[in-house]
């Protein structure tokens, strides 16, 4: 069984006290797990003291998002070794709030993981259809066309070094998450093309996440999956004990 890896993205939330306070519960509640792999990624000016709190447990640090470049004249930027340098060894690449918003493409996604991965970052490349897309009956070729361009010219030794998280757009922040079967429906999907393009090898031991609306009550239904290989959690990550108790689901699967 792939170990599951539950991340939790804190988007723009926390101020320095309230980031340390709940890095500090986080620590408490689950710093020595040890059947999961668990990530912080807090805002990027809470990177360090958050990565200060928690290096001495197996709670790792990762970031929100990078640019491509690795210095220089880029106002308001934040480059990979930048992030690598404060303690992170993960980073979110592609959410849908960055396509939405920022104006991220595919193609601007595959820079950013290849900058991650040239720092020894492990990237969260995030994919996922919108409501209406769904609708459309175009669910599969967006989510194919995210991950193949995303993922675009790299080698299968370098795919094998990232994550993907499989969130489906209408499910982000909305309290409405997939249902086991339509998320395993879309990960087998992501496998079967992984398969396709770098192997059988690869696509089994390739790591993909669900997110949008996890919570402590959907956890154990959503990562029972064999297919689900964690969660990437916004809302329920903002409380140590709901993402504590998302990350205890995760252990106790671990071992059944
Ligand atoms: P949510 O966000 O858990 O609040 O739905 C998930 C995400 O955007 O990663």
């Amino acid at each position: 069984m792939r170990r599951k890896l539950i991340a939790g993205n804190w988007k723009m939330n926390k101020t320095l006290p309230e980031a340390v306070e709940l890095a500090g519960e986080l620590k408490k509640q689950v710093g020595n797990v040890n059947d999961v792999d668990v990530v912080l990624c807090p805002p990027f000016p809470m990177l360090f003291s958050v990565g200060e709190i928690i290096k001495d447990s197996n709670i790792k640090l990762g970031a929100q998002n990078l640019f491509w470049e690795e210095q220089g004249a880029f106002t308001g930027e934040v480059a990979a070794p930048m992030l690598t340098s404060v303690g992170c060894q993960f980073v979110i690449v592609g959410h849908s709030e960055r396509r939405k918003y920022f104006g991220e493409t595919n193609q601007t996604v595959n820079r950013r993981i290849k900058a991650a991965l040239k720092f020894g970052l492990t990237p969260i490349l995030c994919v996922g259809e919108t409501l209406e897309q769904r609708e459309a009956g175009s669910m599969e070729t967006v989510v194919t066309t995210q991950v193949k361009e995303g993922l675009a010219d790299f080698s299968a030794d370098e795919v094998a070094k990232m994550v993907i998280a499989y969130e489906p757009v209408w499910a982000i922040g909305t309290g409405r998450n997939a249902t086991p079967e339509q998320a395993v429906e879309v990960h087998s999907l992501i496998r079967e093309l992984l398969k396709s393009q770098y192997g059988a090898d690869l696509a089994n031991k390739f790591r993909i996440q669900y997110g949008g609306s996890v919570t402590p009550q959907n956890a154990n239904e959503l990562l029972q999956e064999e297919e689900i290989d964690g969660a990437l959690v916004g809302g329920a990550s903002l409380k140590a004990d709901s993402f504590a108790a998302i990350i205890k689901a995760g252990e106790l699967l671990s071992h059944a």
